[in-house]
């Protein structure tokens, strides 16, 4: 049986964080052997808010290296650079001619993007779902493995495939959400109530991918907890709870099974152990990616072969996008 398609793409902006690593890095690893996938890095995306070039292009390669460090392997799906392949462009192009403006206007992320970024309220902020429906629509994806924040761009790309094919035809297949099995979301470790995010100005509040063991110790060391002495989730006791799902993600076992474990201890003994279980976990991923990102040469070839895959593909369904609507392609 042929395999489904499904899609993901992740910016190169920002710092990746351990919440990123549990939530999106590790699925893309799980799901490469039991679907045909392209995995993107979507740089076009990330121009959207002002990045600084030198970082945006060192983060693409980081972000590259991350992943291939992580188990996403090349030989199995298909991983390239959004920029990388022209048609990405060339389809949003069509697709926001059937895209309305009050549509855009009214997402969710755009609206709070825009307050964000008041300064700079740029067409290419409101063209971001435009964007991603092409992302997804140009390889024919079955699915699309989304977190609630990218449900909305999802259900836009949907509307925006069935309008096209009402208007020209059966042409895309209309993608279909995927909800992970998320384990339970990672807190801040400062703000337990708080999603754990990847541009909070508390620096002891988020643990990123490329901290090393001694930031990553002092970090746990330093998450809030309660004044009750007992390690045990809770709703009452969202920083212990935090702890204990962070310690589950990471060592595997269930959070039932580390509330067992322990019994009895002290938070500061339960913290070092947490803080020593991710940072045991990161560490070959770090060493990896490090050697990854001093052979360039095969980082190149990677991307390279990733581009050129999802080019013919790409290629393919634009041609029959712009014979559907009548773009003259020769005879
Ligand atoms: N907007 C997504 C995010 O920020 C990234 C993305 C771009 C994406 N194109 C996509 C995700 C296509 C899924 C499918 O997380």
């Amino acid at each position: 049986m042929e395999k489904k398609v499904l899609y993901s793409a992740v910016q190169p902006s920002g710092n990746l964080t351990i919440g990123n690593y549990t939530g999106a890095i590790r699925n893309w690893v799980k799901l490469q052997n039991e679907y045909e996938c392209y995995y993107a890095i979507a740089n076009m995306h990330a121009i959207t808010v002002r990045q600084e070039p030198a970082e945006l292009r060192r983060r693409t390669v980081e972000l590259l290296a991350l992943y291939i460090a992580c188990g996403v392997d090349p030989a199995h799906c298909t991983l390239y650079v959004q920029s990388q392949v022209p048609q990405h462009a060339e389809l949003t192009w069509v697709l926001n001619t059937m895209t309305y403006v009050g549509e855009m206007e009214r997402m969710t992320q755009f609206k709070d993007k825009s307050a964000k970024h008041a300064e700079n309220i740029n067409m290419g902020l409101m063209d971001y779902p435009v964007l991603m429906a092409a992302d997804i629509l140009l390889y024919q994806t079955d699915i699309v493995p989304v977190g609630v924040d990218q449900r909305q761009h999802l259900e836009i790309a949907r509307d925006i495939a069935v309008r096209f094919n009402n208007r020209y035809g059966e042409t895309f297949r209309v993608p279909e959400a995927y909800t992970l099995k998320e384990g339970a979301k990672i807190a801040s470790l400062q703000e337990p109530t708080k999603k754990m995010s990847k541009s909070d100005e508390n620096p002891n509040a988020s643990v990123y991918l490329s901290d090393d063991r001694d930031t990553i110790l002092r970090k746990f060391r330093r998450a809030v907890t309660d004044s009750d002495n007992r390690i045990v989730a809770a709703e009452d006791k969202p920083g212990v709870t935090n702890l204990l799902n962070i310690y589950s993600a990471f060592s595997g076992c269930t959070v039932a099974e580390a509330e067992k474990q322990f019994e009895g201890k002290g938070y500061g003994d339960f913290k070092l152990a947490v803080g020593e279980t991710v940072a045991d976990v990161l560490a070959p991923v770090q060493a990896e990616q490090k050697r990854l990102l001093a052979d360039k040469a095969y980082l190149n070839q990677v991307l390279r072969e990733g581009a050129e895959r999802a080019y013919k593909a790409a290629r393919k369904m634009l041609s029959k996008v712009y014979r559907k609507i009548g773009f003259y392609q020769g005879e």
